[in-house]
């Protein structure tokens, strides 16, 4: 596949002529709007969070860290992350970076952990976000601010970068074979679920009185309770049916409101799945992976949430609206949408023209990606009762054109944040620059390199090696070029 460049598309109506090829619906304003006539700067109405309205649409999705000290705790690039947050301007930061309730939860020995060692840690991340936001852009009364509450699972290396340790909510037949699970006692007891939501409740706590006006109870990208979602095929009050399915969130709900703990409630929910891909044998070299392919399987496909299970390359969309409208009856405020891992499908999940190296080069445009994504937010945004606020993922590979898609998704109506992931990594003024200049600066713009991805997964920090000089001095990003080859 010849891939069209999003640089290369040199006005909004190159951009829509492509869209137009590829058969996709994706709004995309002919300008950047200044000021208050850009639907992003406009505050997001009809529900407050904490008791407060959030000030723009734009959101910072949460970015999982490698850089905490091996017991979870802030370190100075967490700091510094969390300072480039606040000088976004987005006035929604949706989670931070995945925290693990507990230390064996960690997807990599250097996460932060939300526990009573990491409290002080904890309000010091909040604090240095605010203050940066504070010195930039004025006001913080309408800045609203949640940590993204996690355990692993199935990807869970707490010890050691080379050892995973899974735990997981249901046997796999593609993915336990490449997530090393051989054995049942892998598999979580409902005796041991019941100590885990525990460990929710208690992080829930823990959040709130550092300082933070909601937790996300994250559900996605193939960690533990979005496997849950998906766990058809386990015995138990935790397994089978909906109901059970969906059991640990009710449970963690339930919990954290019986402690007393008034904190609003945030879900970050993989709306749709497909099976697992890899890299085509055929059309791969060493150190360069062909265009992804998907895994064999076999039907009936019961082990993913909101797929298809007669053709699981196809998302059904019928249960996450069942389960958007769970999360409205348990009074969660926030619904911030994704797809599928970054582990075993990467191309839906984050968009990119350039894979990491466990990944594979894209099976399809990127922008097709993209605008599945936006067209699933839109599907839930048409029918989630009010109360509920949408934020929309995996923006960043618009690149230049991410302000003008943003605008026209806002106007419509489609969601009513945008979250944005890598494109803050590379570039944390972008809002800004959109809103007072109406102009990006062209040599900022993360490119989907997936360096960011491709550091951690060899066991180096993440960042945006290519484009942040922070990472690019450091001696890690020779460790990198070698990786790469
Ligand atoms: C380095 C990195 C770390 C991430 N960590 C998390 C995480 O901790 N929690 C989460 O929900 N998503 C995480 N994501 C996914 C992003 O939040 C986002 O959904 C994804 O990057 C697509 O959005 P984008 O196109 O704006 O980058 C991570 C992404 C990257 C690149
Ligand atoms: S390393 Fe930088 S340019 Fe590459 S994907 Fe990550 S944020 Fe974007």
């Amino acid at each position: 596949m010849k891939l069209t460049r999003v640089p290369s598309l040199k006005s909004a109506d190159d951009f829509r002529r492509h869209a137009a090829s590829l058969g996709i619906e994706l709004p995309c304003d002919d300008r950047i709007l200044i000021g208050n006539a850009s639907p992003l700067a406009q505050p997001a109405d009809g529900v407050l969070i904490n008791g407060k309205r959030i000030g723009n649409r734009y959101a910072v999705q949460p970015m999982e860290g490698w850089d905490a000290t091996t017991s979870g705790g802030v370190t100075e690039p967490m700091l510094r992350r969390w300072q480039r947050f606040g000088q976004s301007g987005a006035k929604l930061i949706c989670g931070g970076e995945a925290m693990a309730v507990r230390p064996d939860g960690r997807a990599n020995p250097n996460q932060f952990i939300i526990n009573e060692e990491n409290r002080a840690g904890l309000a010091r991340l909040r604090e240095t976000l605010v203050t940066a936001h504070q010195q930039r852009h004025g006001s913080t009364g309408d800045l609203v601010i949640g940590f993204q509450l996690t355990h692993s699972g199935r990807f869970c290396k707490p010890n050691d970068q080379s050892r995973l340790e899974p735990r997981v909510a249901c046997r796999h037949p593609i993915l336990d074979r490449k997530f090393g699970v051989t054995r049942q006692e892998q598999v979580w007891t409902d005796s041991e679920i019941e100590l885990l939501i525990q460990d929710y409740v208690r992080a829930a706590r823990l959040a709130w009185e550092a300082g933070a006006d909601f937790v996300d109870i994250k559900h996605c990208h193939g960690y533990l309770l979005h496997e849950f979602l998906g766990a058809r095929t386990r015995p138990g009050k935790y397994g089978g049916s909906f109901e059970n399915r969906t059991r640990p969130l009710r449970e963690i709900v339930s919990g954290i409101r019986a402690a007393g703990n008034p904190i609003d409630l945030a879900v970050r929910l993989s709306a749709f799945d497909f099976v697992p891909f890899r890299p085509d044998p055929a059309l791969s070299r060493p150190g360069k992976p062909g265009p992804g392919i998907p895994e064999d399987f076999s039907l009936p496909y019961r082990y993913a949430f909101g797929v298809n299970v007669d053709n699981p390359l196809e998302y059904d969309l019928s249960e996450t609206f069942q389960f958007v409208e769970l999360c409205r009856q348990l009074g969660v405020k926030l619904l911030n949408l994704t797809a599928g891992s970054p582990y075993y499908n990467p191309h839906i999940q984050r968009p990119a023209a350039y894979p990491p190296s466990d990944g594979y080069q894209p099976p399809e445009d990127p922008l097709i990606g993209v605008a599945r994504q936006v067209n699933v937010v839109r599907q839930v945004k048409a029918r989630a009762g009010p109360g509920l606020l949408l934020v929309g993922s995996a923006y960043s590979y618009l690149q230049e054109f991410l302000p003008q898609v943003a605008q026209g998704v806002v106007r419509e109506g489609w969601a009513d944040l945008v979250g944005i992931g890598r494109m803050v990594l590379a570039y944390p003024e972008v809002f800004t620059d959109a809103l007072t200049q109406g102009r990006l600066e062209a040599r900022r713009i993360c490119r989907t390199f997936s360096d960011c991805t491709t550091a951690p997964r060899n066991g180096l920090i993440s960042g945006c090696y290519p484009l942040d000089a922070y990472y690019s001095s450091r001696p890690e990003f020779e460790e990198l070029k070698r990786v790469k080859g």
